[in-house]
């Protein structure tokens, strides 16, 4: 039987990410896309949608009016509830101000994610929720990898190299992989919140399987939290702190596994991208 995907943000990472692996799926699901900003938009292609991809921007990449982000995930969620769409799969994140008892209250683009599952939650619509971990892709196309003039690379960030611990994931190739294994079990996995990332890494792993890799020199430099900051524009230079510091207590994903989001993909025959396996596919990018 064919079914009928609806993907927001399809031309962008995660939901480009999403097609890619539906195509190369046998799902048998056609896939449509939607303008997040209209509200009659959206609620035409979620007409007959069976299941539902969605992601929500930060306001500090859309540039929208603070408030916009959340105000985007209620409306499609409404279209979906209002649709009977059978599978609302959500790309949602922790509310760090609650697990880190209020010490980092500013990590918005976090917390509002969580505000829009509970939202989702609190809906008549079968939901499951894939948190993404910290991209791989921040270390090339942020430069956050730097090559200095003599050839070495430098990754600086403000926590320790032993003590943080980044859940790597490869958004563009893997959150398509999630998205399949996910959306072929909607009664097992409702409500589920799916961790994706390959696995846990400290700086000093990042660097050193950097190294084994590229064969180029690199080196972690924990930077003073002020001269992080001074890095990053100022109006988002506390949040990114923040979402540093949250690596290190009480944890990107508060400390939860990655076990239920493998076990899914090896399901459907799929594994994690790694580091390393990310490193290799990027080796000319480090040339
Ligand atoms: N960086 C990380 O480490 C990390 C980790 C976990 C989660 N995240 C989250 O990932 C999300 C970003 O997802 P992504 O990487 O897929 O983003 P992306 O590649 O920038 O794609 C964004 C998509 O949203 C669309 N879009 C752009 N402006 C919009 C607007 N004003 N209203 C509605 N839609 C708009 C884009 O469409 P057009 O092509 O038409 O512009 C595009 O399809 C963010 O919410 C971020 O918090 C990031």
């Amino acid at each position: 039987m064919t079914k009928l995907l609806t993907v927001f943000g399809a031309t962008g990472v995660q939901g480009g990410s999403v097609i890619r692996a539906v195509l190369a799926d046998p799902l048998g699901i056609e896939v449509e896309a939607a303008d997040i900003d209209s509200r009659p938009s959206f609620a035409k292609a979620v007409k007959g949608t069976d299941t539902l991809f969605l992601v929500t921007l930060p306001n500090f990449v859309t540039g929208a009016a603070p408030g916009t982000e959340i105000k985007h995930g209620k409306h499609v969620a409404d279209a979906a509830v209002a649709a009977g769409v059978q599978h609302l799969v959500f790309s949602s994140l922790i509310n760090v101000t609650e697990a880190s008892s209020g010490r980092l209250p500013l990590v918005a683009h976090f917390d509002r994610k969580a505000n829009i599952e509970k939202y989702i939650r609190s809906q008549d619509i079968p939901a499951t929720f894939i948190q993404p971990g910290y991209y791989m892709t921040n270390f090339t196309n942020l430069q956050l990898l730097r090559k200095g003039d003599d050839g070495s690379y430098t990754l600086a960030g403000p926590t320790n190299t032993n003590t943080a611990k980044l859940p790597l994931f490869y958004p563009d190739a893997d959150m398509g992989k999630y998205f399949v294994a996910v959306a072929r079990n909607p009664e097992e996995l409702r409500g589920k919140q799916i961790r994706a990332a390959a696995d846990y890494y400290t700086p000093a792993q990042i660097m050193a399987e950097f190294q084994e890799v590229t064969v180029k020199t690199g080196r972690y430099v924990q930077l003073d939290q002020d001269v992080y900051r001074s890095f990053i524009p100022p109006p988002i230079a506390q949040e990114l702190l923040e979402n540093e510091l949250l690596c290190e207590d009480p944890g990107y994903f508060a400390g939860g596994s990655f076990a239920e989001g493998h076990e899914l993909l090896a399901k459907v025959g799929l594994a994690p991208t790694t580091w390393k396996d990310f490193l290799r596919a990027s080796k000319d990018t480090f040339a």
